[in-house]
């Protein structure tokens, strides 16, 4: 825990300080230094949050089962032969282990939001698609009105950033572990450009489900579908989504669909009727 507290910090000390070193290139340091943060955050918080538990899984089970009835399912997206999305650019876009990013799939309107970030150097990172950037800076001047600071963290991923991202967690973590936490390559939302990985000082800008009872994560449940955004990786519904409880984790949707799924408890595998 501790050792994980000092991992936490140092990574955080070094995006804060500019993430450079003076003994390395500095493409490679940023490089590796970023796959070490994901994968340092990420493994913190599967190390010291064990939210994917069995019970929890069965527990979400059953309470979905019953919302899933009362919410209308729309008919899944169209995918070719090869599980790759016929429209990886809509907005309503279902991205998951069974509906996947064309490997050269990358959006055609990312930008850089106007929102305060946790580290100083330009990075691909720092992108997202226009109408997401548009709806996460009035997110952030709500939250900012009303209290809270959120810093930006991650955003727009290519596909091959994201394999490396998998394989040093699946390195560090074994793959197993790994797929619990971290997507493969062509699986992740941040490919789509519509994801937006958030925290805040109050959580030491640290990727942790700690984040998720912070003032601040609080507001976001709260708030974050009036913004077109949901917060896509619920704890109870790991077992639907597959992935373990992000409190961090944005994935805009649109207002309309945002509102739908937040009113209907539902997340994007459940409104799709794609779970199981
Ligand atoms: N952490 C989420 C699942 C991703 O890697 O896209
Ligand atoms: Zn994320």
């Amino acid at each position: 825990m501790n050792k994980n507290v000092l991992g936490i910090s140092f990574a955080v000390f070094l995006l804060m300080t500019g993430c450079s070193t003076s003994t390395e290139p500095e493409e490679d340091s940023e490089q590796s230094e970023d796959v070490a943060s994901d994968a340092e955050q990420t493994d913190n918080e599967e190390e010291t949050e064990p939210v994917f538990e069995e019970n929890d899984s069965e527990e979400a089970g059953s309470d979905t089962s019953d919302q899933s009835e009362d919410a209308a399912e729309q008919a899944p997206p169209k995918t070719n032969e090869k599980g790759e999305l016929e429209n990886p650019s809509a907005l309503d876009a279902l991205v998951n282990r069974d509906y996947l990013l064309p490997g050269d799939y990358k959006p055609e309107d990312l930008t850089v939001p106007d929102v305060p970030f946790s580290f100083e150097e330009e990075h691909p990172k720092r992108q997202i698609r226009e109408p997401a950037a548009d709806a996460l800076e009035t997110l952030f001047e709500e939250a900012e009105a009303e209290g809270m600071q959120l810093y930006a963290i991650s955003g727009y991923r290519s596909y091959d950033r994201q394999e490396a991202i998998f394989a040093a967690n699946a390195a560090e973590d074994g793959e197993e572990e790994a797929n619990k936490y971290s997507a493969q390559a062509g699986e992740s939302e941040h490919q789509s450009g519509l994801a937006m990985d958030v925290s805040s000082a109050s959580n030491d800008f640290a990727l942790t489900n700690d984040f998720g009872e912070t003032p601040e994560g609080e507001w976001l449940k709260e708030h974050a579908q009036e913004y077109g955004f949901v917060i896509r990786y619920p704890d109870d519904k790991t077992d639907i989504t597959g992935y373990q409880y992000e409190p961090w984790h944005l994935r805009y949707v649109g207002e309309g669909l945002a509102e739908t799924l937040y009113e209907a408890d539902d997340t994007l595998e459940e409104y799709y009727g794609v779970h199981e």
